[in-house]
């Protein structure tokens, strides 16, 4: 196990990016890392080869959170972050200080999410989405990796960053990853932490309502909603939408998502799947 190169300002990223050539992908995090982290390392790991170089960015981005999130108290265990990259054997981490990657302040200007970014969870989260795309692009530019690899977790997020690199020409590759998940079905999330014992044992009721809903594609868009639906007891809803899988409004027959947001007590979960409609 080789520990993997840590810069933490903009100078030491660009000196450890300047002493190699190879193909690159980087998973952009904001720590707390777990199983479903490991599989974006593994995923860019197959992008490039063991002759290509992994990256990981820590950084927990105060842009994409509202006032009265979790900003604060988002988990921050750097050491074991970097035990993680170590022992997946990411070869360089970044992880820059606010004013390191915000050095003028708040910035003045940032990447517009376009609709997208005001419906799901925009409509939740006002601006949520602007402080993700700006950060991202931010990142992208400083690591200029050939592929950066996010989780199908946060769908929108992944469609929103595809977007993004397709709208503003970004030289970057964008590579989804299905979602890890427990034995009893509930999607990885860092935020997984937050919930009670009580919460914890209501969360799966996501994925079971995905899974019920996806299994009702044969009976078209309504029967894939009533199925989800019939399954999401004890947590309150914040919504559950059948859209296409680019999140435009649901087609008849075809490829589409569905997604569910929903409160465990104080906890906010999200989750998707892929829904196929004949
Ligand atoms: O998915 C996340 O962890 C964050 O939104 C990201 C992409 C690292 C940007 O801060």
């Amino acid at each position: 196990m080789t520990e993997p190169i840590v810069a933490r300002t903009r100078d030491e990223l660009a000196e450890a990016l300047s002493r190699g050539e190879q193909e690159s992908a980087v998973v952009l995090t904001m720590g707390a890392l777990h199983a479903g982290h490991r599989a974006l390392i593994h995923a860019a790991r197959d992008l490039v080869g063991t002759g290509g170089a992994v990256l990981v960015t820590i950084f927990v981005n105060p842009l994409q959170f509202g006032p009265g999130e979790d900003f604060e108290r988002y988990p921050r265990p750097f050491g074991a972050d970097l035990a993680v990259c170590a022992e997946e054997g990411v070869d360089l981490v970044f992880a820059p200080a606010t004013e390191e990657l915000y050095p003028l302040g708040d910035p003045q200007v940032t990447v517009a999410p376009g609709p997208l970014g005001a419906e799901l969870e925009g409509a939740v989260r006002p601006g949520h989405f602007a402080g993700v795309l700006t950060v991202v692009a931010k990142l992208l530019n400083l690591t200029v990796p050939s592929y950066a690899v996010f989780g199908e977790k946060d769908y929108q997020q992944l469609v929103l960053v595809g977007r993004m690199v397709a709208d503003l020409d970004l030289p970057y590759e964008i590579v989804g990853v299905p979602t890890v998940r427990e034995a009893d079905g509930l999607a990885l999330s860092s935020r997984n932490r937050y919930l009670s014992a009580d919460e914890r044992a209501a969360a799966p009721v996501l994925g079971r309502a995905l899974e019920a809903g996806a299994a009702a594609a044969a009976g078209g868009p309504d029967a894939v909603l009533a199925a989800a639906r019939a399954e999401l007891t004890g947590v309150e809803l914040d919504y559950l939408e059948l859209r296409g899988a680019d999140l435009e409004p649901a087609p008849a027959t075809g490829p589409a998502r569905l997604l569910v947001a929903a409160r465990a007590g104080t906890t906010r979960l999200i989750d998707n799947i892929a829904v196929d409609l004949p």
